[in-house]
């Protein structure tokens, strides 16, 4: 069993949970991600890691309601435990397996949207503990639904927060900031790395390609069960056939076919496309 220790709302439907999993927060990097149980019957859920302390053997997950498991994952408290929490899976984040000295020369620019600002962080924070400083574009659709603000201000460069709605700091996406960043203040980026909702980072790739900046986004939310086996994360990057959960999470924004991941995605959040994809099983 794995215990948590800690469960906290962050805004309406996002809760954040710490976890006691000592083998994971061992080995775990950026852009890994784990697949919880919350009983032996219960469906996989897989997220993205948001941070993880090797020393206390911790690891922090966020997660949005958005069906059944989730909404019964939200009314756990601490002190309860997952039946099963399984991980690191995926592949690491790039700059983590290149060679430093060559990641140290690039300038990055981060674009966190709502619930994907939480796997934005510990990429932030690693390159932070390696004297990288970084820009982050945070975007949320009000004030309240802005998330892990402060724990971004403590590792990002500059920090950049706009709402949908104009409630906190400026009014736009995050898609404005960017460009109001490269092509009014003269900022330069070697990479972006954009995570958030689907439609969220096709716009960023757009505009990105457009500025020419090369751009890394996460497939996270097509996954299914996180195991290779129903293929629900099935994505075409370049025309050819990747798995988000075993190739993944992490590809190159340019080359994805948002639009095929899009129909994907929508089959799968009904009750009749989970159905279709068990009996695969
Ligand atoms: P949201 O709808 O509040 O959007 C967040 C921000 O994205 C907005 O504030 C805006 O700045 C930007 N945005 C949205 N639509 C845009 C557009 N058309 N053009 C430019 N910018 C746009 O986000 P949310 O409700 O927190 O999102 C939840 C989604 O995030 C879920 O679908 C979940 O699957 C996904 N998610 C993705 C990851 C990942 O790894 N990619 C991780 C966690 C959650
Ligand atoms: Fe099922 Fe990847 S999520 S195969």
């Amino acid at each position: 069993m794995y215990k948590i220790v800690k469960s906290e709302c962050l805004a309406d439907k996002i809760y954040l949970m710490d976890v006691e999993a000592p083998r994971i927060a061992r080995a775990c990097q950026p852009g890994e991600f784990v697949i919880v149980k919350m009983d032996e019957a219960g469906e996989r859920i897989p997220l993205t890691i948001c941070d993880y302390d090797r020393e206390k053997g911790l690891i922090t997950i966020v997660f949005q309601i958005v069906g059944a498991s989730t909404e019964r994952m939200a009314g756990l408290k601490a002190g309860d435990s997952f039946a099963d929490f399984v991980g690191p899976l995926g592949q690491p984040s790039e700059f983590v397996k290149d060679d430093l000295e060559e990641v140290k020369k690039r300038r990055y620019l981060f674009v966190a949207g709502g619930v994907g600002s939480a796997p934005v962080y510990p990429q932030v924070k690693w390159l932070k503990e390696r004297g990288i400083d970084v820009d982050v574009v945070e975007g949320a659709k009000t004030k309240d639904m802005l998330i892990l603000e402060e724990e971004m201000r403590s590792v990002a460069g500059n920090l950049y927060i706009t709402t949908d709605d104009g409630s906190y700091v400026r009014k736009g996406m995050v898609t404005d900031v960017v460009k109001d960043l490269v092509e009014n203040q003269g900022k330069k980026y070697d990479v972006c790395v954009a995570i958030g909702p689907m439609i969220m980072m096709k716009f960023v790739c757009r505009l990105t390609k457009e500025l020419g900046i090369p751009t890394i986004v996460s497939m996270n939310p097509i996954m299914v069960d996180g195991t290779g086996m129903c293929g629900a994360c099935r994505v075409s990057v370049g025309g050819e056939v990747k798995f988000a959960c075993v190739d993944g999470p992490e590809f190159d924004g340019h080359l994805v076919d948002f639009d095929q991941a899009m129909k994907r995605q929508q089959m799968y959040k009904t009750e009749e496309g989970r159905a279709i994809l068990r009996l695969r099983e």
